[in-house]
C-alpha cells in the first residue's frame, strides 16, 4: 500500500484589499478597527470583484499546487472541492474548475470531481478523503481545493457586522500524491456533533416547506434577511471551537504516540486570532510553531488551511522531514486534525 503525500501546495487570493477602515468608510458599516482587532485579529481581507467565482479563485491556487508538483492536470485522477460558496445551488465548484482546468479540450479527460460541504473543517475533510483514495490505490495524484467567495452572500450593512466583519475571499489548494516513502499523511482525526447545525449556518431555503423558499404573486421567491445571510452564536462557537481544537491536537498525539512538542508547526483554521492564541497557550506551544494569516485574509473558511500551507511552502518551512499539524473547527459543528510528514 503507498503512502499519501503532499506534492505540491498552491494558493490565490483576489487583488483587492479591504481594511476595517474601508468597511466604515466604503459600506457604511457602524464599527471600529479597535473592536474588529481586538475580538479577531483582523486587519484587512480581501474581496473578489463581480464577476469573480469561487472556481475562478480556485483555478489559480491549483494550477500553482499543480505547477510545485511537477504535474499537469491530466494527472490527475480525482478532483475534491471543498467550499460553502459554490456558483450555485447545485452542481457543485468542482464540476467548473475541472472545466476551467482544461481537462475537457482536445482529448478530454473525465477526472471525477466531487464537492466537500464541511464549511471551516472542510479541507481536513477532503484530506481524509484523498488520503484514502491514495493509499487505498484509487487515485495516484488527487487535486484537493479549499475556496470561496464569501464577499458575494455577506450582509455587508450595519445590521451584519457581527459576521461580515469576519470573512474573505480566497483559495488554497494542494495535490496528495503516492510515494512509495516512509512520509505523507500519518492520520486524519475528524468529529462532528449536529446538535449545533443551526449555531452557525445560512438557512436560506427549507426543503420541509412547500415551496422552499417563500414566493409572491409574481411566483419571484423572497428570502427573509434572517434565511438569507449568515447568523453565528459567536460564543457558543468559540467556546466549542477552542475545546476541540485542543481534543484533536491530543487525539492525533494519542493515536501517534508522540507529543506536541514533536511536531514542528501547528497550522490552525484562521477564524479567530483570540481562538488560536488561547489553543496554543493550552498547549504550550511556541509562537514560531504557530502561524497566522488571518490579519491579512480574515475567516476564508475552507481555504484557511491549504493558503497557510502554501504560504509556510513558499517561506521554505516544509522541507523534507517536516511534521505539521492541521487543525481546524467549524459550523456543523464539525472538527478534526491531521498530521503530515513532508
Ligand atoms: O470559522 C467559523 C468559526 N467561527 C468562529 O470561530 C467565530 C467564533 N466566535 C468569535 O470569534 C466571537 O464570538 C466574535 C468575534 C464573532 C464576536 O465576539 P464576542 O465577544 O462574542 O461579541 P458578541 O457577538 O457577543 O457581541 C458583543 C457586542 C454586541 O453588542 P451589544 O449587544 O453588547 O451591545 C455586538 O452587537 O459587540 C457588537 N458587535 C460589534 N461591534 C462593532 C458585533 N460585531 C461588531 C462589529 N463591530 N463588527
Amino acid at each position: 500500500m503507498s503512502n499519501a503525500f503532499i506534492s505540491g501546495t498552491g494558493f490565490y487570493v483576489p487583488p483587492r484589499v479591504v481594511s476595517n477602515h474601508d468597511l466604515i468608510t466604503k459600506y457604511r458599516i457602524e464599527t471600529t478597527n479597535e473592536w474588529i482587532v481586538q475580538r479577531t485579529g483582523i486587519e484587512e481581507r480581501r474581496f473578489a470583484d463581480e464577476g469573480v467565482g469561487t472556481a475562478d479563485l480556485a483555478l489559480a491556487a491549483s494550477t500553482m499546487a499543480l505547477e510545485r508538483a511537477g504535474l499537469v492536470a491530466k494527472d490527475l485522477d480525482l478532483i475534491l472541492f471543498a467550499t460553502l460558496s459554490p456558483e450555485t445551488a447545485f452542481p457543485g465548484s468542482g464540476v467548473y474548475l475541472q472545466r476551467k482546468l482544461g481537462l475537457l479540450d482536445d482529448s478530454p479527460k473525465f477526472v471525477p470531481a466531487m464537492d466537500i460541504r464541511n464549511q471551516c473543517s472542510g479541507f481536513l475533510y477532503g484530506l481524509a478523503t484523498a488520503a484514502a483514495f491514495v493509499r487505498s490505490g484509487a487515485a495516484r495524484h488527487v487535486l484537493l481545493v479549499g475556496a470561496e467567495t464569501h464577499s458575494a452572500a455577506l450582509n455587508l450593512s450595519s445590521g451584519g457586522k457581527s459576521v461580515a466583519a469576519l470573512f474573505g475571499d480566497g483559495a488554497g489548494a494542494v495535490v496528495v500524491s503516492a510515494t512509495d516513502e516512509d512520509r505523507g499523511i500519518r492520520g486524519t482525526w475528524l468529529g462532528a456533533d449536529g446538535r449545533f447545525a443551526e449555531t452557525l449556518s445560512q438557512p436560506i431555503w427549507d426543503i420541509t416547506k412547500r415551496p422552499f423558499i417563500p414566493v409572491n404573486d409574481q411566483g419571484v421567491g423572497q428570502v427573509a434577511p434572517d434565511k438569507l445571510w449568515a447568523g453565528m452564536n459567536g460564543k457558543v462557537v468559540f467556546k466549542h471551537a477552542v475545546e476541540k481544537m485542543i481534543l484533536s491536537v491530543m487525539q492525533a498525539c494519542w493515536a501517534l504516540q508522540i507529543e506536541p512538542k514533536d511536531i514542528d508547526l501547528f497550522l490552525f483554521h484562521q477564524a479567530n486570532m483570540r481562538i488560536n492564541q488561547y489553543v496554543q497557550g493550552q498547549l504550550g506551544l511556541p509562537d514560531e510553531k504557530v502561524p497566522h494569516n488571518i490579519q491579512h485574509y480574515g475567516n476564508t473558511t475552507a481555504a484557511t488551511l491549504p493558503i497557510l500551507l502554501a504560504e509556510a511552502d513558499q517561506a521554505g518551512k516544509l522541507t523534507k522531514g517536516k511534521r505539521v499539524a492541521l487543525v481546524a473547527f467549524g459550523s456543523g459543528f464539525t472538527w478534526g486534525s491531521a498530521i503530515v510528514d513532508f
